[in-house]
C-alpha cells in the first residue's frame, strides 16, 4: 500500500485515554472568540485525524496518477491504495464480496442511485415505497421523484411522541405493492436507533428489499450488512473522520448485477461500439469517471483510524457522554429534549421555551461552542414534534465533559439573556 498507513494512538485493551485520541485531532486544539472550541455538530461533519489529513497529502505529494489506467508505477500505486480501500470498506461493513462496495459522491448520491437503477426501473402504478416519518431530506427527496417519474406512491410510516417507529403501523403498511422499504439507521435529527434487523426480517417475509441510510450509524455503532440482511447500506465519509465528497453504496451482489449504471462515461464500459456498448462488471459498472482517488485513500485512513480504536469501545464512550449531557440538559429549568427514545445514539435535539434555536446557537458560538440549530434537513420530523427547529448537540468520541460542561455554561448564559 503507498498511502500513509494510520498510526494512531496505541490502546491496551479496554484501557482508552480517551484524552489522548483528542489529540490527534488537530483542529480541535483552537480557540473561538477567546474560549476552548466545544465542537459538538459531529452529525453535520466530523473533525479530521492527523492520519486522515497526511494520507491525503501524502497520496498528492508522492502518488498521484489516475486509477484503473496508467500502466506505470504512478498509476499502479494509487490504483492499489485505491482498491485497497475497497477491501478495507469491505471488513468494515462485512460484506461477502469486494464487488458489492461502490464508491459514491457520498450517502445522497448513494440514495439517488438505488431510486434511480433500482427502484425506477421497477416501478408501477401502484407501488410503493415506504420510509419512515424520521427521514433526512435525502431519504425523502429521490424517493418523492422517483414516485412521480413512475406514478408510484411514498407511503410514511409513523413514529411516537418518543421518536420511535411506531412497529405495528409498520408491519401494516407493509403488502405486496411495496417495492422498497428506506430508513434510517440513525436519525440524525432524533438520535433514535431503529430496530433495523427487526424490520429488515418483517420486510423480507413479503419480499421487500431495504435500503438503511447509515450516515449516522456508521460513525458509531459496528455494522454488519450480513448480519442485519439489508440489501443496501449508504454511509458518508465526512461523517465518519474522512474527507468530505466521498461515501459509500454496499449493494447486494445479485441486486447490483440486475441494476443498470446510474452515470455513463469512462471507466464503466468494458466495450465501446456505436452499435452497443457493454458495461463493465462490478464495482465498476457504477463508478463512471474518475473517482475521487484522495477522497477514497483519506476515507480508508479513517476506517483505519476507527477501526484501531473499536466501535465497541467507541459505542460505550459515546453512550457514557450521552448520559451525562442528557442529565445535564435536563436540569435546565424550560429545557426540552425533543428525541427521547429508549435506544439513541449520540445526538441531542432540545428547544428552550425562551429562546428560538438560532439564537442559542449564535450565543453558543460566542462561547466556543459549535452546534447545529435549524430543521437538520429533516422538515417533517420538525413538524411532526410541532417545532420550526431545534438545536442540535451531536457527539463524537473526541468531545469529553468539559466540552458538555461549556455547552451547559453556555444555555445558562442564553437564559440569563432570554430569561
Ligand atoms: N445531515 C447533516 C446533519 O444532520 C448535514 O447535520
Amino acid at each position: 500500500m503507498s498511502h500513509v498507513q494510520a498510526t494512531p494512538t496505541m490502546l491496551a485493551p479496554n484501557v482508552i485515554d480517551w484524552e489522548e485520541i483528542r489529540r490527534d485531532f488537530p483542529l480541535l486544539t483552537q480557540q473561538i472568540y477567546g474560549k476552548p472550541l466545544a465542537y459538538l455538530d459531529n452529525a453535520a461533519t466530523t473533525q479530521k485525524p492527523n492520519t486522515v489529513i497526511e494520507s491525503i497529502a501524502h497520496y498528492y505529494r508522492v502518488d498521484n496518477a489516475n486509477v484503473h489506467r496508467g500502466v506505470y508505477a504512478l498509476s499502479e500505486r494509487a490504483t492499489q491504495a485505491y482498491e485497497g480501500v475497497r477491501d478495507t470498506v469491505k471488513v468494515f461493513l462485512q460484506a461477502s464480496h469486494r464487488e458489492e462496495i461502490i464508491f459514491v459522491r457520498g450517502t445522497t448520491e448513494a440514495i439517488n442511485l438505488v431510486a434511480q437503477s433500482f427502484a425506477r426501473p421497477l416501478l408501477k402504478p401502484g407501488d410503493n415505497i415506504l420510509i419512515s416519518d424520521m427521514e433526512h431530506h435525502s431519504n425523502i427527496v429521490p424517493w418523492q421523484i422517483v414516485c412521480e417519474q413512475t406514478g408510484a406512491e411514498l407511503k410514511i410510516c409513523p413514529i411516537n411522541d418518543s421518536g420511535e417507529i411506531i412497529l405495528d403501523q409498520y408491519r401494516a403498511l407493509l403488502n405486496k405493492n411495496t417495492k422498497l422499504v428506506a430508513l434510517t439507521h440513525i436519525s440524525n435529527a432524533l438520535g433514535t436507533i431503529n430496530p433495523v434487523r427487526e424490520m429488515i426480517a418483517l420486510a423480507h417475509k413479503q419480499g421487500i428489499p431495504v435500503l438503511l441510510d447509515g450516515a449516522q450509524a456508521a460513525p458509531h455503532i459496528a455494522v454488519n450488512v450480513q448480519h442485519l440482511d439489508c440489501d443496501f447500506y449508504t454511509f458518508s465519509s465526512h461523517k465518519i473522520f474522512g474527507p468530505t465528497g466521498v461515501g459509500v453504496l454496499y449493494g447486494r451482489q445479485s441486486l447490483l448485477e440486475s441494476m443498470p449504471p446510474y452515470q455513463s462515461g469512462g471507466d464503466m464500459i468494458s466495450r465501446v461500439r456505436y452499435e452497443k456498448t457493454e458495461y463493465n462488471a462490478l464495482p465498476y459498472k457504477f463508478e463512471a469517471g474518475t473517482p475521487n482517488i484522495a477522497g477514497v485513500i483519506g476515507l480508508g485512513s479513517a476506517l483505519d483510524y476507527i477501526s484501531s480504536i473499536g466501535l465497541g469501545h467507541i459505542a460505550h464512550h459515546e453512550h457514557e457522554l450521552l448520559d451525562y449531557t442528557t442529565q445535564a440538559l435536563l436540569s435546565i429549568k424550560g429545557l426540552r429534549i425533543v428525541g427521547t427514545a429508549k435506544h439513541k445514539a449520540s445526538i441531542i435535539s432540545f428547544v428552550l421555551d425562551t429562546a428560538h434555536a438560532h439564537d442559542i446557537s449564535s450565543i453558543l458560538d460566542r462561547e466556543g461552542v459549535a452546534i447545529r440549530a435549524g430543521h437538520h434537513c429533516a422538515m417533517p420530523v420538525m413538524e411532526r414534534f410541532n417545532v420550526a427547529a431545534t438545536a442540535r448537540a451531536s457527539l463524537a468520541f473526541y468531545n469529553n465533559k468539559t466540552d458538555i460542561d461549556q455547552l451547559i455554561k453556555g444555555i445558562e448564559e442564553v437564559k440569563a439573556i432570554f430569561g
